[in-house]
């Protein structure tokens, strides 16, 4: 599959196992320990050849209510028993749950031991499977707690995706939407004109890793480029958050769908997008996510934006793209036109 500019231990792979026994036998391990969720277990780990080495498997109940330090502990507790020494290798074959927490249990482990990601819904292969960041979820704050580490090898298969639900594959492609909207505007007129069911797993996970590898490796830290990534997020995160614990809760995607729209809304007031550019975002958008219908109470989900981490001070600062295909980072907004733009949003019909 072609992807260019990736750090050398990604590899996206129609082989993963060959893949994953020639980086398995570079060094001498210990032990391997393989690490899954409750669904990854039934759906993925059948995939993994009979050839791999001995092992032992650890479990953990799927779901992000269980990205927190209690599995963590448990995590370490079941190393512990296995008697896992530092030269041990964790194998994460999952989302982004356990890849974020299972990555996360590896380098803090004894001051941290070897570890594989093997990502295996399109959120966590286009998105979490770059950049290196690691972490759990504290007191109700997300990716609060956390390292920047690389595993030894990132293994991207796209075949993952066949066992992965609508839903879930829907979500996670709001990442890949952003991709191209913030990077290549021949890919989003390619896309744009499909349909979920229609789009070539093998050519997009390739396109969308290698875009986000290139902004990760150019600014590893955050302090520049890499907050384009952050489009869609303030006002989607915000959204995502104000759901949470409504019998309405949105799934990441479907969350940051609005929000891409409601910032594009905002990119066009200042001229950074056209009257017809933002035509398309949304009609594409509300084409694969449909209408959601917003809270009335508009100025607790813009509070919940001042809170995001990518601010400054009290100011609120959106990535939006600059004509499709290109970015801006850091433009400043307000809590008032946040609601403009979500009023914007809730006056679109379908
Ligand atoms: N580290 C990063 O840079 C980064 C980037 C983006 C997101 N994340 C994190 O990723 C998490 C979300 O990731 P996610 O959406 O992958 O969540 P997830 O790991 O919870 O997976 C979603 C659901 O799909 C199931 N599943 C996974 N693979 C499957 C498969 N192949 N077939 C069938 N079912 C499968 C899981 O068991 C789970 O129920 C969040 O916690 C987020 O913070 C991290
Ligand atoms: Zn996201």
């Amino acid at each position: 599959m072609k992807a260019s500019g990736l750090p050398t231990h990604v590899i996206i792979t129609n082989q993963m196992n060959n893949d994953l026994l020639r980086v398995i036998s570079k060094k001498n391990y210990s032990k391997l320990v393989v690490l899954v969720d409750s669904n990854t277990r039934k759906a993925c780990y059948p995939k993994l050849n009979s050839e791999l080495p001995a092992h032992d498997i650890i479990e953990i109940e799927a779901g992000e209510e269980q990205k927190n330090l209690a599995t963590c502990e448990k995590v370490w507790q079941q190393l512990t028993d296995l008697n896992a020494d530092r030269k041990a290798l964790l194998i994460v074959l999952g989302g982004g749950v356990p890849g974020d927490l299972g990555g996360f249990c590896a380098a803090t482990y004894k001051r941290g031991i070897d570890f594989i990601l093997i990502p295996t819904t399109l959120l966590s292969q286009v998105d979490a499977s770059v950049g290196g960041k690691l972490g759990i979820d504290f007191h109700g704050f997300k990716n609060h707690i956390g390292v920047f580490q690389e595993p030894v090898a990132t293994i991207i298969d796209p075949r993952f995706l066949e066992t992965l639900s609508t839903a879930e594959l829907r979500s996670g492609f709001a990442e890949v939407i952003k991709h191209c909207l913030l990077s290549d505007k021949a890919m989003w007129d390619i896309i744009r004109k499909k349909k979920l069911g229609e789009l070539d797993w093998t050519v997009m996970v390739p396109h969308s890793v290698s875009f986000k590898a290139k902004v990760t490796q150019a600014d590893p830290k955050e302090s520049g480029l890499r907050k384009i990534l952050n489009f869609g997020h303030t006002i989607g995160h915000a959204l995502e958050s104000y759901f949470l614990n409504t019998p309405n809760r949105l799934l990441h995607g479907e969350a940051i769908a609005i929000g891409m729209i409601a910032e594009s809304w905002i990119a066009l007031q200042r001229n950074l997008l056209t009257q017809d550019e933002l035509l398309q975002i949304q009609a594409y958008i509300i084409s694969l996510y449909g209408k959601v219908n917003l809270p009335l109470d508009k100025t607790s989900v813009v509070s919940l934006a001042l809170q995001d981490k990518k601010n400054v001070g009290d100011k609120i600062l959106i990535a939006v793209p600059k004509g499709v295909g290109n970015h801006v980072w850091d433009l400043e907004t307000s809590e008032a036109e946040i609601i403009e733009a979500l009023n914007f949003y809730e006056g679109l019909t379908t």
